[in-house]
């Protein structure tokens, strides 16, 4: 690949380069990089580099390539109710939009009908890495998965994905609720192992699908239950554990008054052990100090859903706080608190809760620390919907950015005017410098300016491919 390539380094830069040469192996896997080099020179310095014959894919003036985008946090079986029920906040949003939505997973024929289409519209939307909540359901979930298989004949050749039923054994609806710690136990393990049956990609570092425990939240799930999670998860340190922490203030009170014994909401996970360097807790909007210092331990990610905390008028999360511990952050859509799929949608959002934060706190400055009570600079959002991503979900190896030996998991975006998205005809005229382009594609752009989508090298989706 030849041409203008943004390509992340920091929550602080990023490297924009206008003539940037990437060689990516039929591995998949990025074999080289050269990141200034004149066009008369590339046939050259390719075969420096022992490429002949090899195609050259040149991008055009108002094209380049980005490292894919990272989805921390979504619910697969909420994309058919996205958009309703904006009016309730959280405990009343889930008994009566969410779960009656999801229970209708029950029957996997609906589930058939409706995640194809769910995987299809979030590639599309540029997200190369996504982690799925299912439903309390093992078929239906396990329908989620080999949709993979529909899509692309090889499921490890389309999007790299965490799969998670939810656990559910108490505090929820008599029509959608598992009977006892053992069937939840059960369809969990069988989860797994159905994952994990299926042939993996030998050039990737790990299965591009795998499996993550999903206790859907405290309130849903009892201490047996808990505790029988936390059991199966030091079995297996490479699993990763998600779920939901601190979203809203009448959800933190009643988690509280179910773990009496426990001293926070992130104390109670940590007494079951599910406080780990591979576990994503999704909001956190209302940590105490206390909990913080414990999560920046334990090394925990946090995926923050800046749009389904708006929605849900669940509050805004001290992003910039928590990068001054220490703590990885990862960007999520959360679907469908969040109304929408597309990760920009959740960089738009993170941009706009990092300057109520910044506003609020104008009296009150925080000079002394980096990202605090600050407003989150291009640099930084990039950073959290790509590398920061590949933190939370302990693939920084191997995806979020473009390095050696790493995956080529990419976006080709185009921001002429013949990508077809009128919030930005008129900018075509004039020169445009390369990062003015990025920060037009993060705020204005849409699935219209992804015309590539490419995971482990491999073309999944875009606009090129319908
Ligand atoms: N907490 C427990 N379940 C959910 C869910 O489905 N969505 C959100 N936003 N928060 C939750
Ligand atoms: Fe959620």
């Amino acid at each position: 690949y030849y041409g203008s390539v943004v390509n992340p380094v920091s929550l602080k830069s990023f490297k924009a380069l206008g003539a940037c040469l990437i060689a990516v192996s039929s591995t998949g896997n990025i074999d080289w990089i050269v990141e200034d080099v004149h066009d008369s020179m590339v046939q050259e310095t390719m075969g420096a580099h022992g490429y002949l014959d090899v195609e050259v894919v040149c991008l055009q003036d108002g094209e380049f390539l980005i490292p894919g985008f990272i989805d921390t946090h979504t619910h697969a079986p909420q994309v058919p109710n996205i958009g309703s029920g904006q009016s309730y906040e959280l405990l009343e949003w889930l008994e009566r939009i969410t779960f009656p939505t999801e229970s209708m997973f029950q029957d996997p024929d609906f589930a058939r009908r409706t995640y194809t289409s769910v995987v299809r519209r979030i590639i599309d939307s540029g997200t190369t890495t996504c982690c799925y909540y299912g439903t309390i359901h093992l078929e239906a979930t396990q329908v989620l998965f080999s949709n993979y298989l529909i899509l692309h004949a090889d499921y490890y050749l389309g999007q790299r994905a965490f799969i998670g039923k939810c656990n559910m054994d108490r505090n929820s609806p008599s029509y959608y609720i598992e009977p006892s710690v053992e069937v939840s136990m059960a369809a969990t393990k069988a989860l797994i192992s159905h994952i994990k049956q299926l042939p993996s990609n030998p050039h990737a570092a790990e299965p591009l699908v795998q499996p993550i425990l999903t206790p859907r939240f405290a309130i849903t799930c009892t201490s047996p239950l808990l505790s029988s999670l936390g059991q199966l998860a030091a079995s297996d340190p490479n699993l990763r554990i998600q779920t939901h922490i601190s979203e809203n203030l009448a959800e933190v009170t009643f988690t509280k008054s179910l773990f009496p014994e426990c001293s926070s909401y992130a104390g109670a996970y940590d007494s079951f052990g599910l406080l780990r360097a591979n576990t994503i807790l999704a909001h956190a909007v209302h940590l105490s100090d206390d909990e913080i210092t414990l999560i920046a331990k334990k090394k925990s990610g946090i995926s923050h859903c800046p749009t389904s905390n708006f929605n849900l008028s669940s509050g805004v999360a001290p992003i910039g706080k928590y990068l001054d511990h220490g703590i990885k952050v990862g960007l999520g859509t959360d679907v469908s608190g969040g109304y929408s799929p597309s990760i920009l949608n959740a960089i738009q959002n993170a941009s706009i809760a990092s300057k109520v934060i910044a506003m609020q706190t104008r009296g009150n400055p925080d000079a002394s620390a980096e990202f605090s009570n600050k407003q989150l600079s291009v640099a930084s959002l990039l950073y959290l919907a790509t590398s920061g991503g590949a933190e939370v979900c302990d693939l920084e190896n191997s995806v979020g950015s473009f390095s050696v030996g790493k995956s080529f998991d990419a976006l080709q975006v185009n921001v002429r005017n013949n990508a077809g998205n009128p919030a930005m005809w008129g900018s075509d005229s004039g020169p445009r410098s390369l990062e003015g382009m990025l920060e037009q594609f993060l705020f204005c752009g849409d699935d219209r300016n992804i015309s590539r989508v490419y995971v482990q090298g491999k073309l999944i989706g875009g606009t090129a491919t319908r």
